[in-house]
């Protein structure tokens, strides 16, 4: 029988894909702005005006920070040339404002769900832009199905700009290979333990030994000295890394999710290590919310207590 905290994981999964219940509750005049409230805590806010004030304020804290407009899998053009103007806005109030960071996206949202050669376009159109105000795009990993397309299209870029990153999963078993061909671009490397849900034969599960191959992948990247991010959240894997002086380095960062451990991120950050805050902001957070709070059913009773406080949640948030 499956525990009480596996079922709410997996009902909170399904309530992420189910559009009928995201519409509801976004039309919803009592629920939206209750929902709002327990997003806050991981995402900006809703427009790109709350993302720039936040990351001013982690910045003025020497953090850095990782910008995202959240969408993905966008199945119609005009969304995604949408998106592309978001991003090529946020760019230009970056550039303006001196915030010579770093811009996430996954790219199921500038066109990959719809055809590769659209996706290819509207990222060189970003890098470009990116490059003329000296800001770093980073690409997200998204599930299996899509990694070749997400491979072939960064590799193309990156092999004409070099600020460019890509994000590998250390679930899957294909990651071994990938990584050793991607060290041979300049991009930055960030390496996360893997979101989605995927086949036994092609990905491996939480455990000891997923941990220990993050481990195995990041000592790869310090003995080839190659620029990477460490984004985890896991303590005690990054109690081991910082054991064996991993954090030092610079071209290494650590890399946690808005509002997800601020406690851990501080007080590495207070030690003088490379800190970046990933914050996203947008309309589409509902499915982001989801994620977060399947990832860790605790983070539940912190959504019940943002919803229930009738105060609004302060966006230091302890950073
Ligand atoms: P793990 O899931 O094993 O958790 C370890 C510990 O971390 C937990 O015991 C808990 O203490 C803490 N923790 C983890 N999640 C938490 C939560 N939601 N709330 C509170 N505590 C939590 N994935 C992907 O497939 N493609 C991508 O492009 C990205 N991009 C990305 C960027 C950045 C900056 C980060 C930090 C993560 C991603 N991810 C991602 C997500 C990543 O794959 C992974 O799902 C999450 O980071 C959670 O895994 P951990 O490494 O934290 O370990």
């Amino acid at each position: 029988m499956k525990k009480p905290q596996e079922l709410v994981m997996e009902a909170l999964k399904s309530a992420a894909r189910n559009n009928q219940m995201k519409d509801a509750f976004q039309q919803s005049k009592e629920l939206y702005p209750l929902l709002l409230k327990a997003a806050k805590r991981y995402v900006a806010g809703e427009v790109r005006a709350d993302a720039i004030a936040v990351a001013e304020n982690l910045l003025a804290k020497d953090y850095q920070v990782s910008l995202e407009f959240i969408g993905e899998n966008t199945v119609h053009l005009e969304e995604c040339q949408k998106a592309v103007k978001e991003f090529m806005t946020l760019i230009d109030e970056m550039g303006t404002l001196s915030l010579k960071q770093t811009v996430s996206f996954d790219l199921s949202h500038i066109g990959l769900s719809i055809d590769k050669e659209i996706a290819y376009k509207h990222l060189l159109q970003l890098v470009q832009h990116a490059n003329t105000h000296g800001i770093i795009l980073m690409v997200s990993m998204e599930e299996s199905s899509k990694t070749d397309a997400i491979l072939d299209i960064y590799k193309k870029i990156t092999a004409q700009y070099d600020n460019i990153g890509i994000t590998v999963q250390a679930h899957l078993y294909r990651t071994e290979m990938d990584l050793q061909e991607l060290v041979q671009y300049p991009g930055k490397i960030r390496i996360v333990k893997g979101a989605f849900q995927e086949p036994s034969t092609m990905a491996m599960e939480r455990s000891e030994a997923l941990n220990r191959r993050y481990l195995q992948f990041i000592d790869q990247l310090i003995k080839w000295n190659h620029p990477f991010s460490i984004a985890t959240h896991d303590e005690a894997l990054i109690q081991e890394m910082e054991q064996r002086h991993y954090f030092h380095q610079s071209n290494v960062e650590i890399e946690m999710l808005y509002g997800i451990r601020p406690d851990l991120i501080r007080s590495l950050q207070r030690k003088g290590y490379n800190c970046k805050v990933y914050l996203p902001y947008g309309q589409e957070w509902y499915l982001y919310l989801c994620h977060r709070l399947a990832e860790n059913p605790e983070n539940l009773y912190l959504a019940v207590t943002d919803m229930l406080s009738t105060s609004l949640l302060d966006s230091n948030q302890g950073y």
